[in-house]
């Protein structure tokens, strides 16, 4: 079976008559539904995307159809439902070609570790697959699976290899999963959340057609061929801003020093180690419409990096490190001269005098915020998931609550939004 036409469905109108306008009207969706559990929500989906005048074909992949009918998709598309790569043509002349060519967006819902195997790899071998391959349309990736596919090395590359071909993700969530017992990162994103991550993709956003740049993690500054001067960041908090911005809709650069995290989906991440090519990553990023500078960069490296790795000399003592200053980044991107973002925000990780230091470090870098967070050891922010900070602006100072990181980020961003849709005059 290819095409089943269902018997009742209605035409493709009576979606989009009732449909309000927004940034999803219009919009033509190809929903490739994978074989995986989650494969009921996609049902919903189809729902939600026609509510919003979208009109949506489906693809089953044969996997699929283990879980969810032909006949209770094609009727809930009202279009039809695709499955075979091979009757396509001769049974309803919608070539495969055409389907990937005739919609404005393909979604992948769920997206599993297979299909996603084979995007990655320009594989090509069932209609689904092939018909993503021939679309040069927005990809956006809904994955589903169990926590330890999602985690495996060839889905991690695989996620990777993805995102730098400009893919969409929404999702995973964490949560508990089909199989008794389990839970972890694995969940489909839920149909809403695909909804407003296909509305992203047309400018639903708030950050939409903006440019946000990102610091994060720490810098490696060289001592010699195998050694450096570091800190303890993670780079979570950097990442998980990144990875918030470009939920918003935003056009993220990543600018990253050496953290063990994975690439956020759907984000430009530049990987740097140290302080000066953490700039001049920055630099070139320039302009952008807000700069969040997350970074711990390395106040110091070395004078003179040496080629040969030092060695101990009998009765010689401890060598002498001479270090000299790195170029502040924040200071740099909050004063310049001619591509100055309209927000930059900077971060003031303190053991002391938190709120002191996070004013001064205001003024000093020419910031208009600094998220102020106390790092003394016994707070386990350092490396940690959670995070209690304090937005200290000219404006004043906003406690806020411990949050997770990810929370943190959401707000951040939500509040970035807020700041660059307000009237300059309105800037603390
Ligand atoms: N920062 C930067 N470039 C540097 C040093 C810091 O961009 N060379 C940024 C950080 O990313 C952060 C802010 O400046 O947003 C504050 O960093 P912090 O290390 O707390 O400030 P320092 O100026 O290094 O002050 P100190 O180490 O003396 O506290």
């Amino acid at each position: 079976m290819s095409a089943a036409s269902t018997p009742g469905t209605g035409s493709r109108a009576d979606g989009a008559a009732a449909a309000p306008a927004g940034p999803l009207a219009g919009r033509r969706i190809l929903l490739v539904i994978g074989g995986g559990i989650a494969a009921y929500k996609s049902l919903d989906l189809i729902r939600r995307l026609k509510e919003r005048g979208a009109p949506v074909r489906a693809i089953l992949t044969n996997a699929a159809q283990a879980f969810v009918t032909p006949l209770s998709v094609g009727t809930l598309t009202g279009e039809g439902v695709f499955t075979d790569l091979f009757d396509l043509t001769a049974e309803h002349d919608v070539g495969h070609i055409r389907l990937a060519r005739e919609a404005d967006l393909a979604i992948v819902a769920p997206a599993t570790a297979d299909l996603m195997a084979k995007l990655a790899n320009g594989l090509a071998d069932d209609l689904a697959s092939t018909c993503l391959l021939a679309s040069d349309r927005p990809v956006l990736l809904a994955p589903a699976m169990n926590p330890t596919m999602w985690a495996n090395p060839a889905t991690v590359r695989n996620v990777a290899r993805l995102a730098a071909d400009g893919r969409r993700f929404v999702g995973p969530n964490a949560g508990p999963m089909a199989e008794r017992g389990e839970a972890g990162l694995g969940r489909m994103a839920e149909p809403l959340e695909i909804v407003a991550a296909a509305e992203r993709v047309f400018g639903g956003g708030r950050l939409a057609g903006r440019t946000v740049i990102v610091t994060s993690g720490p810098t490696h500054e060289p001592i010699d061929p195998v050694r450096y001067i570091a800190n303890r960041s993670s780079g979570k908090q950097g990442h998980a801003i990144a990875a918030a911005a470009a939920a918003e809709g935003a056009r993220v650069i990543l600018v990253s020093g050496p953290v063990t995290l994975p690439d956020p989906p759907g984000v430009l991440v530049r990987h740097v180690e140290t302080a000066r090519e953490m700039m001049e990553a920055v630099t070139a990023a320039l302009p952008a419409d807000a700069a969040v500078m997350t970074a711990a960069v390395a106040d110091w490296r070395v004078a003179a990096e040496q080629a040969h790795k030092l060695k101990k000399q009998p009765g010689g003592g401890p060598p002498a490190l001479d270090l000299v200053e790195n170029p502040d980044i924040l200071a740099t991107v909050g004063r310049h001269p001619t591509a100055r973002p309209a927000l930059v925000v900077g971060f003031a990780a303190e053991t002391d005098d938190l709120l002191a230091n996070a004013r001064g470090k205001l003024e000093r870098k020419g910031a208009d915020w600094i998220v102020a967070n106390d790092v003394s050891p016994a707070t386990g922010v350092m490396g940690g998931d959670r995070n209690t900070v304090r937005l200290v602006s000219r404006a004043g100072i906003e406690d806020w609550p411990e949050l997770p990181k990810d929370e943190v980020a959401r707000r951040l961003v939500a509040r970035i939004a807020d700041a660059l849709a307000a009237p300059p005059s309105q800037e603390g």
